[in-house]
């Protein structure tokens, strides 16, 4: 799967995003080691707080079906009806959740606009000094 599938794949995610309240819509496309992907949008809720990120969502589709090993995401967001004018980058709790299950060193953050930009960073590179289960090791 190239950076440029996966781009498309998250764009398609982003189709099915529920953002009445924000009016910005995100798509993920996550990739399990095994090369099966796991697609994600952004819900929202009436109670703003309980929202779930595009990239919360297909992680925790992918570790509901057994999955614990990533290699890379596509994200793509931005105002609604537009075809995502910017990159989208994850917030901090997405980068928490994706401290639990990828290897910082390697897992890839790939962030796409609507048109041809596209950036790749590490979770490393994205959060750095994180916090994760190595640190609750003996
Ligand atoms: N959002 C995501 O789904 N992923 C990101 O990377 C940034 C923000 C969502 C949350 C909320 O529904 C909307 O975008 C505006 O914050």
């Amino acid at each position: 799967m190239t950076n440029a599938e996966l781009i498309l794949e998250a764009k398609k995610a982003r189709e099915r995003a529920y953002a009445p309240y924000s009016h910005h819509s995100v798509g993920a496309a996550l990739v399990t080691k095994s090369g099966k992907i796991y697609h994600g949008c952004n819900i929202e809720n009436a109670a703003y707080g309980l929202t779930n990120c595009a990239e919360r969502t297909a992680f925790f589709k992918a570790v509901y079906d057994g999955e614990r090993e990533f290699t890379k995401i596509a994200i793509v967001g931005g105002m609604e009806d537009t075809d995502g004018n910017e990159l989208c980058a994850p917030c901090g709790i997405c980068r928490q959740v994706m401290m639990e299950f990828c290897n910082p060193e390697t897992f890839k953050i790939i962030l796409a606009d609507g048109k041809d930009k596209q950036v790749e960073f590490t979770l490393k590179e994205m959060l750095p000094y994180g916090f994760g289960p190595d640190n609750l090791k003996k």
